[in-house]
């Protein structure tokens, strides 16, 4: 009985850890290099403004993932190709603040966007 209990407890470990590992901003933004560049710092093709979201405040970030994969958000551009990758990607709340968090740390520069 006593090491059903020990390995149930060994077990919750691993699921949550393997949790913490699946949040991993790093990791999660390989997704996104294809189009807004390894440093985040290219403009997105089908985007409009000429902005770049490398630097970009954490918050912001969050409120635009959260709301493309509501379908809702709108930058003017291809809100479209958002739409699609939110919906096949599947991103957890965890995950979109692990991406975000790790978006926003990386250098800002002129076309980095600004908040509304
Ligand atoms: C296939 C190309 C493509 C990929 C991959 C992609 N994006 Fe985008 N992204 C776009 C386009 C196009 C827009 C402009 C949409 C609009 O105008 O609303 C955009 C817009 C955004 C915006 C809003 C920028 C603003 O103007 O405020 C954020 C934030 C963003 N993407 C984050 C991500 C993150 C994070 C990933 C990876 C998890 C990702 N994108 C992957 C094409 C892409």
């Amino acid at each position: 009985m006593k090491t059903t209990k020990i390995k149930l407890a060994l077990l919750g470990l691993v699921f949550a850890s393997g949790t913490l590992m699946a949040a991993d901003g790093a990791t999660i933004f390989k997704k996104c290099i294809a189009c807004h560049g390894a440093n985040a710092d290219k403009v997105a093709p089908g985007s409009k403004g000429g902005v770049t979201i490398n630097g970009a405040d954490k918050n912001l970030l969050i409120e635009n993932l959260k709301g493309y994969a509501a379908g809702t958000a709108d930058n003017g551009g291809a809100k479209q190709i958002m739409y699609n990758n939110m919906k096949i990607w599947k991103l957890t709340d965890e995950d979109i603040e692990a991406v975000a968090d790790y978006i926003s740390k990386l250098p800002a520069t002129s076309t980095t966007v600004k908040g509304k």
